[in-house]
Formats: structure tokens, sequence, C-alpha cells
């Protein structure tokens, strides 16, 4: 959900005002994509690298991923089941603090029941960790690594494949978002910042999705 910095200081606000305007516009993207019947919605919230980031910057998204983690009962009316994906609470090198555990956790249960579409959202993820974490896992369990065993050990291994990654605000780069699980995937790119990420931008990433899958 890149551009959300931007956004704010085009219009003279604090980069915090950006993250802001951006849990808001995830909050439509995510009626928006219900209504559209999408089945899968994975969003990149936290990074591993965005620790470095202003400690103010940092307390601000938190507190943003504890809103969105609470709005329990507007998901609960989407029926909208909500996942994690991100680095294990237990990790030694794990920062995240309990209270947005306890957050991710209460909506994690809060939602199970719900057979809609399914929210992941990435909170202290990184992918090169994520797959160097199924390798290790692979190596414990003294298997041979292959693409399906290693698969397997990937921090949620029933995740499907992704049909289409989408970046905002003109960045044109891979970052390190679901590396193994987009190997392959179209990609949307849109010069909107994620605060401007509109219905429009979701309609064309679906229809790249369907162009590809029907090849
Ligand atoms: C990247 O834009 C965005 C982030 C690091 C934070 C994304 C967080 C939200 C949209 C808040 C709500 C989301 C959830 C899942 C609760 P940037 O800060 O790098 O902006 P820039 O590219 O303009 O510098």
């Amino acid at each position: 959900m890149d551009g959300n910095g931007r956004w704010a200081q085009r219009r003279g606000l604090p980069r915090t005002e950006g993250h802001t305007a951006g849990e808001e516009n995830l909050a439509a993207i995510v009626r928006a994509s219900v209504a559209r019947g999408v089945d899968y919605l994975t969003v990149f919230g936290f990074s591993t690298e965005n620790w470095v980031r202003p400690r103010r910057e940092v307390r601000h998204i938190l507190g943003l991923h504890r809103k969105l983690f609470g709005r329990v009962s507007e998901l609960n009316d989407l029926n909208v089941r909500v996942q994690w994906i991100g680095r294990p609470f237990d990790d030694p090198a794990a920062r995240t603090p309990t209270y947005v555990q306890r957050a991710i956790q209460k909506a994690i249960s809060d939602t199970a029941q719900n057979t809609g579409m399914t929210l992941t959202v990435a909170f202290d993820y990184g992918s090169r960790t994520e797959i160097a974490h199924a390798a290790r896992r692979v190596v414990g369990q003294h298997k041979t690594p292959n693409v399906a065993v290693m698969s397997r050990a990937m921090y949620i291994p029933d995740m499907p494949h992704v049909d289409v990654l989408v970046r905002t605000s003109g960045e044109t780069r891979i970052s390190n978002f679901l590396l193994w699980q987009a190997a392959g995937s179209p990609s949307y790119f849109t010069n909107n910042p994620w605060p401007e990420f509109s219905e429009d931008d979701l309609d064309a990433a679906i229809a790249l999705a369907h162009k590809f899958r029907s090849r």
C-alpha cells in the first residue's frame, strides 16, 4: 500500500495522516472486494524492514493496525475472515508489541466462523524471512527441501497462489512480498497512491487476473 506518505506530503500534512487515510481506504477496498466476490485479499500493512522508520510513525501505523483489527462487527457483517501473516511472535527477532498481538489474535478468533472473503494482513512480514524460516523448519524436520515440502512450511501453508499482485503510487519494483506465493503472477501497477486506490483500479487488477487465468 505504497504512497501514503507522499499523498500526505503533497497536501502539506504529516506522513501519519497519509497512513490514516490509507486505513480508511483499505476499509473501502475491503467492502468493494467483497461486493465483487473476491475470495482472498492480502495487504502489506507493515514489513520486517519498517521498524527503522521514525518512532512516531511506527507507533501510528501500529495503532492503525489495532483499529483495523478492531473493526470486527463490520468484518462480521461482511462475512470476512481475518488472517495474519508475519514473523511468529515468539521469534527472537520479533518486535510486535503485546497490544497488537492481542488485537490480531482477537480479530482472527472473532471472525473465524465467517465463510466469505479472507482478508490477510501482513504485519512484521518479509518474504525472504518467511522463506528462510520455512527452510529452517524443513531442515529441522529432516526432510529434503522441494517445492511441495517448502510450500507446506510457509507461514500459511494453505494460502492459495496469488492471482494478481498490486503495487500503488507508481512503484514498479518487486517488493519483499509473497515472493514464493506470487511466482509467475501478473502485476497491476497504478500511479495512484494507496489512499486514492480506486474501485476502477480494483476492477482493472481483477481483469488482469482473469486474463492470465484464462491463458
Ligand atoms: C507504505 O507507504 C505504507 C506503509 C508502510 C503502511 C501501510 C499502512 C496502512 C495503509 C495503514 C493501515 C493498514 C492496515 C493493514 C491496518 P509509505 O509510507 O512508504 O509511503 P511513501 O511511499 O509515500 O513514502
